[in-house]
């Protein structure tokens, strides 16, 4: 169970680090300059939150450069992304490895939130792969404080209840509401929900979409992705004027 209270909007990072096979429309990647200057900002701004993995290019790297201490930061294991290809390695050996890179980029001896990063085969993963167990493990020998799985389908989130996790990301939008029964099943186990995909990879509304997902109680925070700073402003607001207690 996760005790630590998340703000309730996350910063997903994933456009500072990568432009290759997203949703999103196509993007510039920022230089390590501007990345630099727009974490400070976003820090200045009042983001509490950053949303990164290993899949995401630079992100970790330029979030390890400016991000301060008091920043929680959720990042992931399974997943790398390189030269427009994403690779995956699920074995023991590769998620510790990449746990200690994420440590060493995020310069933090003790990472906040690991997810494992999984792809559409997400329960044969679970099932068939040392990948859970080596992020449990890792957990109890205090390489990080919570684990979480970000998923595709509702089955894996319910395997990953059953198997403690303390966080579960799933997509989540007016459009998409495939994990309706998971959103119950974790609130009755005091697992935290963090939506992605909130807007729809940027195509629905996004302060109604945003009020829409955090007048809902089951949800823990929303990650948006953003790369521009008046936007996520506008978001803080609104988040603020749903949550002022969490934002
Ligand atoms: N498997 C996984 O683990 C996984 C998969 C997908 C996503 N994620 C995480 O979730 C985050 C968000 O997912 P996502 O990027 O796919 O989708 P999203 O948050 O639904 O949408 C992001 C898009 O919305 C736009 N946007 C944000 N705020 C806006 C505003 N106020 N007004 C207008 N447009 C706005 C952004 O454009 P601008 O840059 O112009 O603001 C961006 O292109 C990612 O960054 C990542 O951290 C994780």
């Amino acid at each position: 169970m996760m005790k630590k209270q998340w703000p309730c909007l996350v910063w997903g990072t994933v456009k500072l680090g990568r432009t290759t096979q997203l949703r999103t429309p196509v993007h510039t990647l920022p230089s390590d300059t501007e990345a630099e200057r727009l974490v400070l900002q976003m820090v200045a701004l009042g983001i509490r939150a950053f949303d990164t993995a290993p899949a995401y290019g630079a992100s970790e790297t330029r979030l390890g450069v400016t991000a301060e201490p008091h920043i929680s930061i959720s990042t992931k294991a399974g997943e790398t992304h390189e030269q427009g290809q994403s690779h995956f390695d699920f074995s023991a050996e590769g998620v510790k490895q990449s746990l200690a890179r994420s440590q060493a980029r995020l310069k933090r001896e003790q990472l906040d939130l690991v997810y494992l990063h999984v792809h559409d085969n997400d329960l044969e993963i679970l099932e068939h792969t040392e990948a859970w167990t080596t992020l449990l493990e890792a957990k109890e020998a205090g390489v990080m404080t919570h684990i979480g799985l970000s998923g595709k389908s509702p089955e894996a989130a319910r395997w990953a209840l059953k198997h403690h996790t303390d966080a579960l990301m799933v997509p989540w939008n007016q459009k998409d509401q495939s994990h309706t029964d998971i959103l119950d099943e974790a609130a009755a186990r005091n697992v935290k929900i963090f939506v992605k995909k909130g807007l729809n990879s940027g195509e629905l509304s996004a302060s109604a979409s945003l009020q829409w997902m955090l007048e809902d109680s089951r949800i823990h925070a929303v990650v948006v992705g953003s790369l521009s700073l008046k936007h996520m402003q506008e978001n803080l607001e609104v988040a603020r004027a749903v949550r002022p207690n969490q934002c």
